[in-house]
């Protein structure tokens, strides 16, 4: 596999679930001698929001882009805000050059919602998005509901099969990736 698996947590929240899911992630592609490491949109520079943007990009933006370009893979840790996915992570895609950034590029997709339905609504929403821009969209997702409960009280995943399921995922995106690479 050429490059890292970035692993986007999908709000800038300060304190998010998002960003708890995303780091035992971390932990899990870890644990299986995976390159990974977790893009927080939340630590974002704040210039990118200003409306000239568009127009110009500032250089504090290059070391995500490029972060992005290098990437093996894409794994997005969204949550539902709204029956949607949250804004800043459209405005962070939308920052990104195309097509270079998800054309050709593995991505999987991680729903996290307080709710029953755990993220469904984002994630397929998210999956519009990257076909539009012809991603390689890995089948296998992992949705969590209730996803206040699912955290110890130092911010840890404390569910076996949840713990289970990110793992299967993780070790089918890394062979979806090196079938894309083939
Ligand atoms: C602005 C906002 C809107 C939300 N809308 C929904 C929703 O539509 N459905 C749902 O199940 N949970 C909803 N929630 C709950 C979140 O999915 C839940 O709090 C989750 O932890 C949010 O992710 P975060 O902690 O990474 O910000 C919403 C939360 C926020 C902050």
């Amino acid at each position: 596999m050429t490059g890292m698996i970035e692993i986007i947590s999908g709000t800038n929240r300060a304190g998010s679930n998002s960003r708890k899911v995303a780091t035992a992630v971390e932990s899990i592609y870890r644990d299986q001698g995976v390159s990974a490491q977790v893009l927080d949109i939340a630590d974002l520079p704040m210039e990118i929001f200003h409306p000239d943007v568009y127009a110009k990009k500032p250089a504090s933006l290059e070391t995500w882009t490029n972060r992005i370009l290098q990437s093996a893979g894409i794994a997005v840790v969204v949550p539902e805000y709204n029956g949607g996915f949250p804004g800043a992570l459209k405005y962070f895609i939308d920052m990104l050059p195309f097509p270079q950034s998800f054309q050709n590029r593995p991505v999987c997709f991680i729903g996290i919602g307080a709710g029953e339905w755990g993220g469904l609504r984002p994630v397929e929403q998210l999956q519009q998005v990257f076909g539009y821009r012809n991603a390689f969209i890995c089948p296998y997702r992992v949705f969590i509901k209730g996803v206040h409960h699912v955290f110890d009280e130092t911010g840890q995943l404390k569910q076996d099969d949840l713990k289970d399921r990110l793992a299967e995922q993780a070790r089918l995106f890394v062979d979806f990736i090196r079938r894309t690479e083939a």
